[in-house]
């Protein structure tokens, strides 16, 4: 038995060591600790606009719970992300879901949810997939639940860039200072904050800010990522100029 729980021990290591050295795109994550803050957005968005400047980009649904990217993409593939961290299926059987975002394609990995599955995740998996999934991509961005689970601070340690997000609200910010400090703690390192929602009631006392989304009854309005309508809202600006501050930095 012990001898069993080292072997996968050093199994776990050798996948997290090829991850880190595996060439490939870099892996993006915009953690948070409250929900409802624009997290999924944010990824799909910021997706889309670094798709628009010619990167390959994929969008991973990491929230296993609660996933929402198939509703976005409208569609399911029989085997995503959690069926492969539940041990139903191999790396390689894991489809996306290709959306296209004016003449450019981005990919869009929606998961299943574990609820759905009744099997607990196996978070040892996720170097392995994520390992695969960075060959194929410029940019691969994990879109994860809020808090501070290991569900989302452990997919955040294995990315290159970390950008957390916040509401324009005391309560969120606190939250985010809070997750972006135990994450440094851990020796995570963070690539800065996003404030959205923004209503520019307050001035944003925050280190390391990337970016600004102004809060925009619109959003509500067009949350699909493939509608043509989608990049003229006022709104896209600020998420272009946010892609493009973190494809600068990452
Ligand atoms: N800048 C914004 N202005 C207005 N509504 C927004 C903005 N960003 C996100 N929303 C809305 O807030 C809700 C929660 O966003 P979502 O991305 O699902 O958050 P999270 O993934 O953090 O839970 C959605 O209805 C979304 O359309
Ligand atoms: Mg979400």
């Amino acid at each position: 038995m012990k001898v069993e729980r080292c072997l996968k021990k050093l199994k776990e290591i050798l996948e997290l060591y090829r991850l880190f050295r595996s060439p490939g795109g870099k892996i993006i994550s915009f953690p948070s600790g409250k929900g409802g803050v624009g997290k999924t957005l944010i990824s799909l968005h910021v997706g889309a606009a670094l798709a628009l400047q010619s990167f390959s980009v994929a969008v991973v649904d990491l929230n296993l719970a609660l996933p929402n990217l198939h509703s976005y993409a409208r569609e399911l593939p029989e085997m995503t992300v959690t069926h492969f961290l539940t041990g139903v299926c191999r790396v390689k059987d894991v489809k996306s879901v290709s959306v296209k975002v004016r003449d450019v394609t981005m990919h869009v990995y929606p998961s299943r949810s574990i609820v759905d599955l009744a099997k607990k995740p196996d978070l040892s998996k996720l170097p392995a997939f994520l390992t695969n999934v960075k060959s194929l991509y410029d940019y691969v961005i994990l879109d994860l639940p809020p808090g501070m689970t290991r569900y989302s601070t452990y997919p955040a340690s294995l990315s290159d860039c970390i950008v957390v997000v916040t509401a324009d609200e005391r309560a969120s910010y606190l939250d985010a200072t809070k997750l972006a400090k135990a994450l440094e703690l851990s020796g995570v390192k963070i690539t800065g904050f996003v404030v959205n929602k923004y209503e520019g009631r307050r001035s944003v006392n925050l280190d390391k800010v990337v970016g600004v989304i102004p809060f925009d009854e619109r959003i509500r309005k067009f949350p699909e990522v493939w509608s043509k309508k989608y990049f003229r809202p006022k709104f896209l600006k600020n998420i272009s100029e946010l892609a493009y501050s973190i494809s600068r930095i990452c």
